[in-house]
């Protein structure tokens, strides 16, 4: 029997936040006393301490006598301690850097299914208080009990809880959260923790401890829509084996084999063929938590980074600008017109600050307030962000593994945030931008048929897209070679000099794809307009890369070669050429096709 009840005990992690010195290590310490849940006297050596000390006794104490114990094992930034209620195996995480704990729990290090959060009935609401508590509701943890603290120092005055608790609902309302409790507690004592108090006769509520076991689970995973952001694509290595494994961990739902799946933001559809197991025997099903690896029926071109879903489920949204609310932590403020690293399930996209719509002052009136242009340090604001490419998500109140994300300044963590709405249909950034360019374009009195008829040729930028990056480049400088033998002005432009050059100030860089496109798409801008013919080979390049390249080149259009396969399935490149052509075919291919595409204009077939 007894050992029924032990195998039917489940597990559930806590987090404890609240202002600095309103109770939040003495409920824990509390809690481990009361439940029997100390290791065998260390209740005792602590009071003896203290003791000798003179100091007195703190149940705050027993965390970091605990503590001290555990970190000679392993590095830990949150006090983590484990106490049993009735029905719960309970892990509980006492915060006290709480932003390295919020920087655990986002990038998701550490964990809770539900939270308390501890308020000073004498000292009121505080700006912590606050901040918590939307942060609570920005990780997903609705579970949320507040316990007013130390009720104690205010005579166990019921209208002393009921102001806090009116206070703290109407600044929780308008931010979405609705906490399943308000207990008045005094830690210092006991009350209303393991057991209940006689001091509140007029509260009739649970105890902590109840509602710690009344705390309902977050809604399974299994049951959602199938989701495997896609980690990494590995080939076999085997000869005359060309199949692909797509792997990655699956966040929610399940698949099986013969499914149709489809992955997005590429839209890509194929048919799953194999679920591989490394070590292990394949097998037909596999669902949520498990790390998984797919291949596919037909060998389709996708990226790490996309989202995996079954075909016919709703799919996520597909979009580049949307508007969240992002608690900030950057040393840096989040500003206009820097870029930023987004991550979101396993997609990596640069995105850029729209707008600031709002700011919650958690230190003034707690209201989100208008009219601020940056978001600093510990801020929680809302904004408008807009990545440079397409981006799978969805909606926080959606789906939440795909509806929150991570935000990166350099290489640092710098916020997190959770997406309220899409916002697509309004003009992009970079089209905003192109457009005021081109307004303020100042031109000479050459124009571009001019140019032409004087060069041969029109001014463009032709682009090998193609898979095989050293062969491109290799073609790409032939045809340099060719068109300039013709009499053409042409120039071969190498990416690597994108890098070392255009930004005296910054020196060399590893750009991002994003970023090579941009600056490939000014400098291109410039140098077509001079009636150019320039060369170039990009590797990896995918439809968002190249509509984003043709929107920045414009009032000029790409020619764009690919040769054996295209990696595009939205854009169709200029000229596809063969795979296996000899060198001296396919630059005769490519001659012939920027005649037939009016590139040159003055070139016999
Ligand atoms: P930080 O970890 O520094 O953020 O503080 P904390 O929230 O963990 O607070 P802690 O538990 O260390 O308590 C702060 C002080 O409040 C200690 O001196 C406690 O003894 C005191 N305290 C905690 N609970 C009560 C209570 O119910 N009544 C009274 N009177 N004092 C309390
Ligand atoms: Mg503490």
């Amino acid at each position: 029997m007894a050992a029924n009840l032990e195998a039917s005990r489940e597990p559930f992690s806590l987090v404890i936040v609240g202002h600095v010195d309103h109770g939040k290590s003495t409920v824990i310490g509390r809690l481990l006393a009361d439940t029997h849940s100390l290791p065998e006297g260390k209740l005792e050596q602590v009071r003896l301490q203290c003791e000798r000390n003179a100091r007195p006794f703190e149940y705050a104490f027993l965390l970091d006598a605990l503590k001290a114990e555990q970190a000679q094992g392993i590095t830990i930034d949150a006090a983590r301690c484990f106490f049993k209620t009735a029905k719960r195996d309970v892990l509980v995480n006492d915060a006290p850097g709480h932003i390295e704990f919020l920087k655990n729990m986002v990038t998701g290090a550490a964990r809770a299914e539900a939270a308390l959060l501890v308020i000073d009935a004498k000292e009121g609401i505080r700006e912590n208080s606050k901040r918590h508590g939307f942060l609570m509701s920005l990780l997903g943890i609705g579970s949320l009990a507040v316990l007013v603290n130390k009720m104690d120092l205010v005579g166990w005055s019921q209208q002393a809880f009921e102001a806090i608790r009116a206070e703290y609902l109407a600044f929780l309302k308008p931010l979405g959260v609705q906490p399943v409790a308000f207990i008045p507690v005094s830690a210092l004592g006991g009350d209303n923790l393991a057991s209940r108090s006689a001091a509140a006769p007029w509260y009739q509520g649970p105890t902590v401890l109840e509602q710690v076991d009344a705390f309902e689970r977050p809604r399974g995973r299994e049951s959602l829509a199938f989701r495997m952001p896609v980690q990494d694509i590995y080939k076999f290595t085997e000869e005359g084996d060309d199949r692909r494994i797509v792997a990655g961990t699956i966040e929610a739902g399940s698949v099986q084999v013969g499914e149709e799946v489809a992955f997005y933001p590429s839209g890509k559809r194929s048919v799953v063929a194999s679920i591989e197991a490394f070590a292990a025997p394949p097998r037909l099903s596999i669902g949520v938590g498990e790390a998984a690896g797919f291949t596919l029926s037909t060998q389709i071109y996708i990226k790490p980074g996309e989202l995996m879903a079954r075909a016919g489920d709703p799919a996520p949204r597909v979009g580049r600008r949307f508007r969240a609310t992002v608690f900030w932590m950057g040393r840096a403020p989040l500003v206009a017109g820097r870029s930023y690293k987004l991550k979101l399930a396993a997609a990596r996209v640069a995105v850029r600050l729209v707008e600031v719509r709002k700011v919650l002052d958690a230190a003034a009136t707690g209201e989100l307030e208008a009219a601020k242009r940056q978001v600093d340090r510990h801020d929680v604001a809302e904004v408008v962000l807009e990545a440079v490419r397409p981006l799978a998500y969805n909606l926080h109140s959606e789906h939440f593994a795909t509806g929150r994300f991570v935000l990166v300044d350099q290489f640092d963590i710098a916020g997190c945030g959770i997406i309220l709405e899409q916002m697509d249909g309004q003009d992009s950034l970079a089209a905003g931008h192109v457009k005021s360019r081109e307004a303020a374009w100042d031109r000479g009195l050459v124009d571009a048929a001019a140019r032409a008829a004087r060069f041969k040729h029109r001014g463009k930028l032709v682009l090998l897209a193609g898979l095989d990056g050293a062969g491109n480049q290799a073609l790409a400088k032939r045809l340099e070679q060719a068109l300039f033998a013709l009499g053409c002005n042409s120039y071969y432009l190498g990416l690597g000099n994108l890098e070392q050059g255009l930004d005296a100030n910054q020196g060399a860089a590893t750009l991002s794809q994003a970023e090579q496109v941009d600056r490939l798409g000014e400098l291109a801008r410039l140098m077509t307009d001079a009636g150019l013919l320039l060369v170039t080979a990009l590797p990896g390049l995918d439809d968002a890369d190249l509509e984003a390249l043709q929107a920045l080149q414009s009032p000029h259009e790409l020619f764009t070669i690919c040769v054996g396969e295209s990696p595009f399935s939205r854009v169709r490149p200029s000229l596809l050429l063969p795979a296996g052509l000899s060198p001296a075919e396919a630059l005769d291919r490519a001659l012939k096709g920027l005649a037939q595409g009016e590139v040159l204009t003055d070139y016999s077939i």
